[in-house]
């Protein structure tokens, strides 16, 4: 199977990791060779990759007999790759445009998941920043503001009181710093308890739930600080167990590509429900329509079988064949982030130690904001530099190696979290020693 992989991230990058190891792989090409690690992976797709010129990449796909394409970021879905490049000779993982506004358009996915009767926090939608600063100031509980648009997850705003929301509306709304993403707003009450994203893969009807991992979002330890893309998250989590795994799969997956398929919509690819676990439940914070990043790096080093065929098979409707299962060994991913981040991350510092790190036992390491310079070294190119994954006999162990190989790379600047998995450890906020 000749297969390209569209998205440049460490997500992309554990994704092709996965894959190169399919004895089905013919080639595998990628849009993104500037990324060093899916460079030594993946031959670079020679034409240029826009919505806007799709016929380029389609024509690339009849040239190399392409049969098979993976699209890992939301951008690429939501603009209609998938729409455009699906044929009677390609098949493509990822949902189709109308699916993907589940992310792409919060304030459709909230009028969705209200008309399906999926537990989500109460919110409101406005147009007009006028109206939406009125409501703000009628409510007495703290809110979250978010763009409806595609903001690089940074379009949500945790207001702890009534002007920090004002702020948020003004940001959004008024000086625009989404563009078209801040167009409406959505209001939500603020909701809590513990956070747990689940992954499901879905071909259409059939739905497999995949292990759950937890995200860590803030940049600093003890989960503070600015919301991030996220710093580290691992796997698999007893934040949620068996019981409320089963209350997600049936109030959450199971209506959800129901009421798709109801609206003429057939879900294929990877359903990502971001939760809350309330004490009323488990509540929807977010749908996103493709593999969280960095929880991808944590989930793929424990994932046993062909991802190729798994993908493949969840792409053209035959799930119920594939055939995985899960190392039982705990992961730990730490990302390693660009001074400044996340809001104006420095780059261009050389990085040095990654071939030690690579080399410790248990240790996987992806590239995310990374280039290679003139002279061939590796140089920081974005706010998330490097995941690094541990995996080991307890999720201490897996942290464990993953701060080692943390600390056997050097950048100036590097930023990251020694607490990830701090919830599954007990650690109630302790941070551990440097
Ligand atoms: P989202 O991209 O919608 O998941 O939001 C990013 C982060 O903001 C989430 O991971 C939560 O930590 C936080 N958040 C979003 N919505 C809410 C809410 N209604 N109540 C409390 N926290 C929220
Ligand atoms: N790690 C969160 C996300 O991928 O949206």
């Amino acid at each position: 199977m000749n297969v390209i992989l569209i998205g440049g991230g460490g997500r992309e990058h554990a994704l092709a990791w996965a894959i190169a190891r399919s004895p089905r792989l013919g080639s595998l090409w990628t849009t993104h060779p500037q990324n060093p690690g899916l460079a030594a992976l993946a031959r670079a797709v020679d034409v240029p990759v826009s919505i806007k010129e799709i016929y380029r990449l389609q024509q690339f796909i009849k040239r190399e007999r392409i049969n098979f394409v993976v699209i890992g970021p939301e951008e690429p879905l939501c603009e209609g790759y998938a729409d455009a490049l699906t044929s009677d000779s390609v098949a493509v993982f990822g949902p189709t445009r109308d699916a993907a506004r589940l992310e792409g358009d919060k304030a459709w996915a909230k009028e969705f998941m209200r008309s399906a009767l999926i537990p989500t926090a109460e919110a409101r939608v406005f147009r007009d920043a006028r109206a939406a600063v009125e409501y703000l100031n009628t409510r007495d509980t703290p809110q979250v503001v978010k763009a409806s648009g595609l903001a690089r997850g940074k379009g949500v705003f945790v207001a702890a009181n009534l002007e920090e929301a004002l702020e948020a509306v003004d940001r959004v709304m008024v000086r625009r710093e989404f563009g078209a993403a801040g167009d409406r707003v959505v209001i939500e009450e603020r909701i809590k308890g513990p956070e747990v994203s689940v992954f499901a893969l879905v071909d259409g009807r059939n739905i497999a739930v995949l292990d759950a991992c937890q995200d860590h979002k803030r940049l600093g330890e003890g989960d503070t600080g600015p919301n991030t893309g996220g710093m580290g998250a691992y796997c698999p989590t007893p934040v949620i167990d068996a019981e409320i795994m089963d209350e997600v799969h049936r109030k959450v997956l199971v209506p959800t590509v129901d009421a798709l398929r109801r609206d003429g919509i057939e879900y294929r690819g990877l359903l990502y429900a971001g939760l809350m676990l309330t004490p009323a439940g488990p509540k929807v914070l977010e749908f996103n329509v493709r593999f969280g990043d960095p929880e991808c790096q944590c989930l793929l080093p424990r994932f046993r079988g062909d991802l190729l065929d798994t993908l493949f098979a969840t792409a053209t409707g035959r799930l119920d064949e594939a055939d995985f299962d899960w190392d039982p060994r705990p992961s730990c991913c730490i990302v390693l982030a660009s001074p400044g981040y996340p809001d104006e991350p420095r780059t261009g510092a050389v990085i040095e130690g990654l071939d030690e790190a690579a080399a410790m036992e248990g240790v996987s390491i992806f590239h995310a904001g990374t280039r290679s310079d003139a002279s061939g070294r590796v140089v920081t190119a974005g706010g998330r530099v490097l995941s690094v994954v541990g995996i080991g006999d307890s999720l201490r162990d897996a942290r464990a190696r993953a701060l080692a190989a943390c600390d056997a790379i050097h950048f100036e600047g590097k930023q990251y979290r020694r607490d990830i998995g701090w919830q599954a450890l007990g650690e109630q906020q302790a941070v551990p020693a440097r």
